[in-house]
């Protein structure tokens, strides 16, 4: 029977068509499907038939493996992610944006454990030994003894690597640079980065030395090529960092070896990277103290307690349908708590943009910041800062109460650590108290909400010549698109019912 030769492949997702066509189903992406030769021409399996199996030794999950034996780094942000080390035989996949400091990362690592005496080889697919070395020298690790090489054929780094006894760490930069003998498809086409994984991941099996490829990330944050060499390895880690901010944050969205929620905070200077060893100092150091619409919020990430602004803008919309706008956090929780507070605390936002921003670029995954999340928006509503001695933590639920969150103790800790005065949070946890921080339990967000509101009015009193200057134009705008096309003025003039109506007295 004759065998199809070619296939036709995804070059950003990996899927496998039959026929050519201008766009992946899988995918989405347009123009990506090229043409490679099929691997089940060549898989020798298929032309070896009847082969006997060998015998393999059955083991017991009992029996006396010794605790997978783990190599530090030493650079603790680093190894706070991998679980304690690079494990033995492992293969570990980072991916990031160009220019993030992947590269910087990983002599600085290799550098770190070569200067303890390991044997630490660095293959750079990307940069001539000349830079790597220039680029070591600028950030003082020139006497460091890495073995390096500039090489991109995969049977020659590991002809190289078995002359000599394993290294401890191989640093592969990077996979999408490599091309192996066994594929006859261009380097930098998913086979030809499956074709070379595969085998480089077999070579950190065998020998035991464990092997880090630095893997591209596509324009939508994907670690490009298959997704099939994010299951083949055994960890996936992720180096992210926003334009114009300093610092970069290195997380496990994958890990055979260690936990996936431990983030490990770097700070680029002009000498490398940098570990910060208190996070919640940095991303507080840049705090606007006193202005409406922020707040902090009293995290966790992983095991560590981390403390981050929440910021948010509520400002009257123009367009017919508001803007719900948020970055760092999920939109769908955005989109409840404004529910939850329309629905449960009288705060009328339909006509109103929301913006939401966690400052510094971080990325929140917990329902724990819904309360700072509340407080933020209800205090950009009314013009009433939030007091700057405060720190807030709890998940609002549907109903409208505030439910208690893991971690309080570690979280009001790192507070009172940093200074904080008081801490809004749920009520009802059996925490320990710490001195020094007044605690406002709160058990309802119809009352935090009530709280912030009463003291919007006295604001007002007060003749604020911020908030006039503020008020004003938007009394008396004379480009209303709606004026212009005789429409009547939407109820946003002077006689508009208050946004917060308090429904504490009601209650
Ligand atoms: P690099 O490690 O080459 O990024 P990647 O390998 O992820 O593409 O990092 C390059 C960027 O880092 C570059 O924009 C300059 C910056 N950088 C510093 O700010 N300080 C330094 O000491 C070094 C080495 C790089
Ligand atoms: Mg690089």
């Amino acid at each position: 029977m004759a065998k199809r030769t070619t296939t036709f492949v995804c070059q950003a997702c990996g899927a496998v068509y039959t026929r050519w066509q201008g766009k992946c189903d899988a995918c989405g992406e347009w123009n990506t499907i090229a043409e490679e030769a099929s691997p089940l021409a060549s898989a020798p399996a298929a032309q070896r038939p009847g082969r006997k199996g060998r015998l393999v030794a059955l083991e017991t999950l009992a029996g006396g493996s010794a605790d997978a034996p783990r190599t530090p780094s030493g650079i603790h942000e680093l190894d706070r992610v991998t679980g304690g080390g690079f494990v033995r035989g492992s293969v570990i996949l980072i991916g990031g944006d160009p220019g993030i400091g992947k590269s910087t990362l990983l002599i600085q690592a290799a550098a770190a454990m070569a200067g303890r005496g390991e044997r630490v080889v660095y293959v750079s697919g990307e940069e001539a030994t000349g830079q790597v070395r220039l680029r070591a020298e600028r950030l003082g690790l020139a006497g460091a003894k890495v073995a390096l090489a500039a090489e991109t054929n995969v049977e020659d780094i590991l002809a190289t690597l078995s002359d000599d006894p394993p290294p401890r760490l191989a640093v592969i930069d990077s996979i999408q640079t490599m091309w192996t003998d066994a594929v006859d498809s261009a380097p930098g086409t998913v086979a030809q980065v499956r074709g070379s994984a595969q085998a480089l991941i077999r070579y950190a099996k065998t020998s035991g030395a464990a092997v880090i490829l630095v893997g591209h990330v596509t324009k939508d944050g994907q670690i490009a090529g298959p997704r099939v060499v994010e299951h083949m390895v055994d960890a996936v880690l992720s180096f992210e960092g926003e334009g114009g901010h300093h610092f970069r944050i290195l997380r496990a969205l994958k890990n055979r070896f260690g936990p996936t929620d431990e983030i490990g905070v770097f700070e680029m200077t002009g000498r490398g990277l940098a570990e910060v060893a208190n996070p919640s100092e940095l991303f507080l150091s840049e705090r606007d103290l006193g202005a409406p619409g922020t707040a902090v919020f009293a995290g966790m990430e992983g095991t560590r307690p981390l403390l981050v602004e929440i910021q948010a803008l509520v400002a009257p919309s123009p367009l017919g349908t508001p803007r719900r706008a948020v970055v760092g956090w999920d939109s769908n929780r955005l989109a409840m708590v404004i529910a939850v507070l329309e629905a449960h605390c009288g705060v009328r936002l339909g006509q109103h943009d929301v913006y939401l921003n966690v400052a510094g670029g971080l990325r929140i995954g917990e329902p724990a910041a819904d309360l700072a999340a509340a407080a933020a928006l209800v205090s950009s509503l009314t013009g009433a800062a939030l007091p700057a001695d405060a720190v807030y933590f709890g998940e609002v639920s549907l109903s409208g109460a505030i439910r208690p969150v893991a971690h309080a103790a570690a979280r009001l800790k790192e507070a009172m650590k940093l200074g904080f005065k008081r801490a809004v949070c749920p009520e009802g946890g059996r925490e320990p108290v710490e001195p020094g921080l007044a605690l406002a339990a709160t058990g309802a967000l119809a009352g935090l909400v009530a709280d912030i509101a009463a003291e919007a009015p006295r604001r007002e009193r007060r003749e604020d010549p911020r908030r006039e200057r503020e008020e004003s134009p938007r009394r008396e705008r004379k480009d209303d698109p709606r004026r212009e096309r005789n429409e009547p003025p939407r109820r946003e003039s002077p006689d508009r019912p208050p946004a917060v109506t308090s429904r504490r007295q009601d209650g």
